[in-house]
């Protein structure tokens, strides 16, 4: 690739402030003084310097949330804040976005990568991939309920949910429970609620595949996942 436009694509400038720090001789390609800003480069093997720093070609960039309330799942909008909004302009030159939604008042684990391919496979509804969520119940959560959710309930609107594990962590007056669901419809853990007569109150997702939330990772807080953390997503690491 051009040089010129792999440095403006990194974030580095315009193309234009990419010609300036060349003509500077500010750039160097494996040691040698740039002079050609139309040089070709190959980020596989050549070591490209701006001011002495070396630059990395990284491609995609993976990174776990824990996502805040009050923040809208998508990568920009007119009104609300969006988890995007969070990330420093290092990341969000990525072009990243959040992989499923989560809705505004929900907390929790939250991928947000530009890989796209990877993105498909956890929020395809042919992957069935489980997803985990804690929540608080108004109301006392019963075996009944485990019964129904197991069988595949039928929301308010007609649609048949798939088969749900739900597990009664403190049956109260206010309910604490784990639910796993392998879809991703629109309020779908608190429409399921409503249709066994109860609310959800509060609700974080803890688990997305084989991916958990850190439980180290404060609310608001994000950092890039581990190399083991990868692995356990299949993404290819050079
Ligand atoms: N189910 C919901 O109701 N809301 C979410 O944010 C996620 C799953």
């Amino acid at each position: 690739m051009r040089l010129d436009k792999l440095l403006a694509n990194m974030g580095v400038g315009s193309r234009k402030d990419v010609k300036a720090l060349i003509k500077k001789k500010n750039v160097t390609v494996n040691d040698a003084v740039v002079k050609d800003s139309g040089l070709h480069v190959d980020t596989e093997c050549d070591v490209v310097k701006v001011n002495n720093q070396t630059i990395n070609f990284q491609q995609y960039i993976y990174l776990m949330m824990n996502k805040p309330p009050g923040y809208i799942s998508a990568t920009t909008d007119n009104r609300e804040r969006t988890v995007i909004d969070l990330l420093p302009k290092a990341y969000q030159k990525f072009k990243p976005f959040p992989v499923g939604r989560l809705d505004k008042d929900t907390e929790g684990l939250l991928l947000i990568t530009n890989d796209g391919e990877l993105a498909h496979q956890l929020v395809s509804p042919k992957k069935d991939v489980d997803k985990t969520y804690y929540a608080k119940i108004n109301g006392t959560v019963t075996d009944a309920d485990i019964q129904a959710f197991r069988n595949g309930l039928t929301l308010a609107d007609g649609y048949h949910a798939k088969p749900a594990a739900l597990e009664i962590l403190h049956a109260d007056t206010v309910s604490e429970i784990n639910i796993t669901i392998t879809e991703g419809k629109f309020h779908q853990v608190k429409r399921m609620f409503e249709a066994v007569g109860k609310k959800v109150v509060y609700l974080k997702r803890i688990k997305m595949g084989k991916l958990k939330l850190d439980p180290d990772l404060d609310v608001g807080h994000f950092r890039e996942l581990t190399k083991e953390e990868l692995a356990l997503l299949d993404v290819q690491q050079s």
